[in-house]
Formats: structure tokens, sequence, C-alpha cells
């Protein structure tokens, strides 16, 4: 059966008034960040994900969405503070010992992290919260710039990461500043903030370091700074090449700035650029969509991100399509995702994932170590940690997150024990969006449903994994479902 999942975790506590009048209103965490009502409040956890992805689609509505940055089971619930989370992991013992003491709660969340059990964490995430402009559609955790907060935001992040380091064994594989948008600080902040990570951590084994940037703060200068310091990747947010979409986007850049920027890039020598891209715009047509794609390839990224509009609560997108300005179409977003399948492929780019498309040898290292389900640790506000049967989440409010922090302070704001059968759920509906498929071994009792979606050519077999065929894959979430 397929079910519209897009919009049974909305909440109704859309505040629409200072949405609508975005560009009066200094956007505060209520509004634009994680909406959650108090910290023992159970959290859905897609609902409050800011790092959500793409759509799968089928023609009777979109029905997932898919989270880029952390995994996500059905309608699973955080547990705030309070929980008996303690209580729980009783059992486990201390990884380190409490080689640091000054908070009770981060080191009983650390502590469980037995040593015998948690391997070396290989994959950070880093959030920068800021935005030079709040664009209409966002709803991940971010706030305006304010120059006066950046400096002691920095400082709280390294801190953060002594306190990480302090409590768990890193050698990084990945690292990825995502945001907001961290090209928003200054080139002596970034210079700060990059190089503190190169001091506190051993980045021999470092394949990919991301920074995600907006084509509005690109410079030259900040561009061989971040090359300089380390960064082998950068996530360009450039979401399309129609100058009266990036108008209605809200965006702050033109398409001429944008490709100034990609080039900028490109001379200070980054031979890994992804291209974030959005399709399914309020007015986009095919051919609109076609050009962008075209225009895109010209340019000859490795890498390209497609996302299809999610209409996110709490944003003014959303409302606007509440009150019936803009229409979503399911048959017309398959027809852009399909579009995009075909274009991009027959560009030489790999459909790796549902929503990603790179040059052989290009995919997302840490996007990859989300959806195969490693271990991984966020930093600052919002950011989700999970190692082992652990999930916690960092208060989503940039200031609190550095007043914690700088005063010794845990920063989590909520926190979950994750069961075995929550993490093969996760398991499976992120590895089947990825061209690598479900190990098999995760679905020995499904063997009737499987059997059932390769008759419909909906999925295949193939070295012990069963992905989606071409036709299985605007069906994602319908197969997900049976799946998991
Ligand atoms: C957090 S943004 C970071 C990049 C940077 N802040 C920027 O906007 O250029 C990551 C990407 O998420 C995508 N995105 C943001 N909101 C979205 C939404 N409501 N629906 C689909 N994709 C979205 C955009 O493609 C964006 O580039
Ligand atoms: S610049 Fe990026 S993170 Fe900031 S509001 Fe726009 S889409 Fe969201």
């Amino acid at each position: 059966m397929v079910r519209c999942e897009k919009f049974a975790s909305r909440r109704g506590n859309f505040n629409s008034d200072p949405v609508v009048r975005r560009n009066e209103r200094r956007p505060c965490p209520r509004y634009i960040g994680l909406p959650r009502r108090s910290k023992n409040e159970p959290i859905d956890h897609r609902a409050y994900d800011g790092r959500i992805r793409f759509v799968i689609l089928d023609r009777i509505g979109i029905v997932d969405r898919i989270n880029n940055r952390r995994s996500w089971s059905q309608m699973r619930t955080l547990t705030g503070r309070g929980s008996d989370g303690a209580e729980k992991n009783k059992g486990y013992i201390s990884h380190r010992q409490c080689t640091f003491q000054r908070d009770d709660e981060l080191m009983s969340e650390r502590a469980n992290n037995n040593c015998a059990t948690v391997a070396m964490i290989r994959h950070i995430y880093v959030h920068i919260p800021f935005c030079a402009r709040i664009c209409p559609y966002c709803a991940f955790y971010k706030d305006l710039l304010d120059r006066s907060e950046t400096a002691r935001f920095c400082e709280a992040i390294l801190r953060d990461l002594d306190q990480q380091c302090a409590a768990f064994a890193i050698m990084p594989r990945s690292i990825y500043f995502g945001g907001g948008t961290p090209t928003a600080l200054s080139t002596p902040q970034v210079e700060f903030l990059l190089g503190g990570f190169g001091q506190r951590l051993d980045l021999s084994a470092l394949e990919e370091w991301t920074v995600e940037a907006n084509p509005g703060s690109v410079s030259a200068r900040k561009a061989a700074s971040l090359r300089k310091l380390g960064v082998n990747r950068i996530s360009l947010g450039v979401q399309s090449w129609d100058e009266d979409l990036l108008k209605l986007l809200g965006r702050e850049h033109n398409a001429p700035q944008a490709e100034k920027s990609f080039q900028i890039l490109r001379g200070a020598g980054f031979s890994n650029i992804n291209v974030d891209l959005m399709f399914g715009l309020p007015g986009q047509t095919i051919e609109q969509w076609r050009v962008t794609l075209q225009k895109t390839i010209a340019l000859q990224p490795e890498h390209i991100s497609a996302y299809c509009l999610t209409y996110e609560e709490d944003t003014e997108f959303f409302l606007r399509q509440s009150r019936g300005e803009f229409r979503q179409d399911a048959d017309i977003d398959a027809e852009f995702f399909e579009t995009t399948m075909s274009i991009l492929e027959d560009a030489g780019y790999e459909h790796y994932e549902i929503s990603n498309y790179a040059h052989p040898g290009f995919s997302s290292r840490h996007n990859r170590a989300y959806w195969s389900g490693d271990d991984y640790l966020g930093i600052g506000p919002s950011a989700f940690s999970t190692v082992g049967m652990r999930r916690w989440q960092n208060l989503a409010d940039y200031r609190a997150y550095a007043d914690q922090v700088l005063s010794g302070q845990s920063p989590i704001g909520s926190r979950e024990n994750l069961t075995k059968e929550m993490k093969r759920a996760e398991r499976i509906s992120l590895s089947l969006r990825t061209c690598e498929g479900v190990p098999a071994g995760l679905l020995t009792d499904r063997s009737k449903a499987i059997e059932e979606f390769i008759g419909l050519e909906l999925l295949r077999q193939s070295n012990g994994h069963f992905m989606l065929t071409q036709k299985g894959k605007s069906l994602a979430d319908s197969v997900a479902e049976a799946l998991v």
C-alpha cells in the first residue's frame, strides 16, 4: 500500500505571521529551527530533521523523503532529557573512565559508549548555522548571520571538538561542514576553525573534507584558504540557473555569480565540486529544468545533488502551499525525476543514490557513511551523533549551544537509545536508495515481498544485494515500506 508520509508528520504549530513577513523578522529558532516545545517532549524524528532530502515519487503522491545527513526509521521518537536512557544503559561500562568530569550528562552519554564495543569514530559532521539571507523554503536549522556572534561560536565549536576528542577515539575519514552556510564565516574565522580541526585531529586517514558553500559568499581568498587547510570537496548551492526561479527562491546570488563562484573554486584547485540543484519548484517547467541540468553539466562538476522541493513546515513556501498559491503535483515531480536520471546518466554521471549523481570515483564518502549505518559525531547546534546504539542531538539554538559548551556543560538537547530493529529498518531504508542496494542478509524474513517486487520489476538482485530497478526508483518508498 502506498502511503503519503510526507504530510503525516506535519504539526499544527505553524505560526504564519513572522514567516510571511520574512524580511521584517529576525529569525528565531521557533520558526526556523527544530520546533520542539520542551526538552522532554518526544520528537518526531522526521519532522524535526533539518537535513531532509528528497523525495521519491509514485503516481499517487510524494511518498518519501530522505535524510542525507542522518538516518531515520519509521516515525521514531527521540526522548529528551529525563528519559530512562541511563537506566537502559546501566550495563555499559565507561569507555575512558571519565577522562573529563565536568558534565554529568555529557559524561553519562559518552560513558555509555563502551570502549570494547565502540569502534574508532571515522566521520564528523559540523553544523554552521549562519546564513546571509533566509531562503523561504528552507527548514534547516539556521539563523541570520550576526558578525558579533560568529567568533564566540567558532570558539564553542572547537571546545565541543575538544570534548569529543576527550571522549572518543577519532581518526576521521570524512569531515563535513554543513549548515546553514559555512562560507558565511569570514576568511580569518574559517582559518581559525578549520585550522583548529587540523591541530586537534589526526587527519592522516582523511579521504574527504567537504565544506558547503553559497555562491554569494565564495571569494578567491576564502577558497584558497579552504584548499590550503585541507578541504578537498566543495558543495555549492546553485539551486537553479534560471534568474526568475533564483528570485522566487530568495537566493542571495544570481546565475552569473554562481558560475563565477564555481570558477573561483576551480581556480583555487578544487577538483571535487558538488552542485546542489532543486526541481519541482513553483512554476518551473521541464524545459527550464533541462536547461539547468545542461548548464550544470557544461561546467563539469564531479557531483550533482538534485533535490525535489519539499514544502517544509515553518517555511514561507509551506504557508504559500497551504494557501493554495503553490501546488505540488506528483506526476510532474515524477517527470522531473525521470528527466534528471536520463539527462545526468547520459552525461556520464552515475546515479548512486536517489538524489545524488557523480562521476565515477566521486560519490560522497561522508554521505555513503550515513547510508551504510556507520557511526558519526555531530558538532555544532542541532547536529546529530550516532555511536553504536546511542543517538543524540545538540541544542538547536546556537547561542544556547555556545553558552553550554563554553561553560563546560553538555550541549546535548535530546537523546535516544536505538534498538536493533530500528537500526535494521534504517539500514534497509537508506541502503535501498543507493545503487549498492540492501544486503540480502537483512531481508531474510521478507522473501514474499521481495519475490513480488522482483516480479513487478521494481527490485533486482546482484552480488548478494537487492537494489531498485530504474522503475523501482520512482516507487522506492512503497518498496521500503514493505521491507522494513
Ligand atoms: C543547507 S543547504 C546548504 C547550502 C547553502 N546553505 C545553500 O543554500 O547554498 C543544502 C541544500 O539543501 C537543499 N534544500 C534546502 N531546502 C530544501 C527543501 N525545502 N527542499 C529540497 N531541497 C532543499 C538545497 O539544494 C541546498 O543547497
Ligand atoms: S542559504 Fe542554504 S541553509 Fe541558508 S536558508 Fe538558504 S538554503 Fe537554507
